[in-house]
């Protein structure tokens, strides 16, 4: 089952609400929310109140990326504002259990999140208590970025993973996902994902979440 995340990063701020039921028209699933503080990433963007505004707007769930440095202390503000899905960075979180506790605690889902310079290898730990992880294929902060394929490997990883220790979490990609990249990462095991630019950039984003959704179903299929 693939399932479409736009990211609002690319969207008119100005007219958010309208160009969100345009790619939920188009099949979104979910609304991809990019949450960045300037510390962890070189670049400010939204936090609750926006969230709290397009939870009035939207029925689909909110998957709220938290790039920020101590998401402890804003997570039950997200909670709050109407958020459904909640990631954290492996690399800015000291106690990462105690966090994505944190975040099942508020009944939210719990997200990991990994940069594309952290193995796999570090969330073994965690891989039981998360109902998604998200693979990062560019480094953080900015939209439009250009897809780093090293990324693809560790899509694959995590399907394995979960195969051979029975669990169930889903696998979410972010960076650079458009109609030149999207079919890697689904045969991959990618389910979640998320495109920002692909979505927004131009055009209408209802057709533009059309066809990348169709082209993600077809790699899928192919998969099999
Ligand atoms: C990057 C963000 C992404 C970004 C993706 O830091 O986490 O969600 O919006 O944008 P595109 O799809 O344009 O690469
Ligand atoms: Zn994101």
């Amino acid at each position: 089952m693939i399932e479409l995340a736009p990211s609002i990063l690319s969207a008119d701020f100005a007219r958010l609400a309208e160009q969100v039921e345009s790619a939920a028209a188009g099949g979104a699933a979910v609304i991809h929310c990019d949450v960045m503080d300037g510390h962890f990433v070189p670049n400010l963007t939204i936090g609750p109140p926006v969230v709290k505004a397009l939870r009035k707007v939207t029925g689909l769930p909110l998957d709220c990326h938290l790039m920020i440095e101590n998401p402890d202390e804003f997570i039950p503000a997200f909670a709050e504002a109407g958020a459904d899905w909640v990631s954290v960075h492996q690399e800015a979180c000291v106690h990462l259990n105690r966090t994505l506790q944190l975040v099942r605690d508020h009944q939210m889902q719990a997200g990991v999140v990994i940069n594309p310079a952290t193995p796999v290898e570090t969330l073994t730990e965690v891989l039981a208590m998360v109902d998604y992880v998200l693979v990062m294929s560019v480094n953080p902060g900015f939209g439009a970025q250009k897809f780093l394929p090293g990324s693809v490997h560790k899509i694959r990883r995590l399907a394995e993973l979960r195969r051979q220790r029975g669990l169930n979490y889903r696998v979410e990609v972010d960076g650079g996902i458009a109609l030149n990249t999207v079919a890697e990462v689904v045969r991959a095991g990618a389910e979640i994902l998320v495109a920002g630019n692909a979505v927004f950039g131009k055009g209408d984003p209802k057709q533009n979440a059309e066809k990348l959704l169709k082209a993600a179903t077809e790699a899928a299929l192919e998969k099999v």
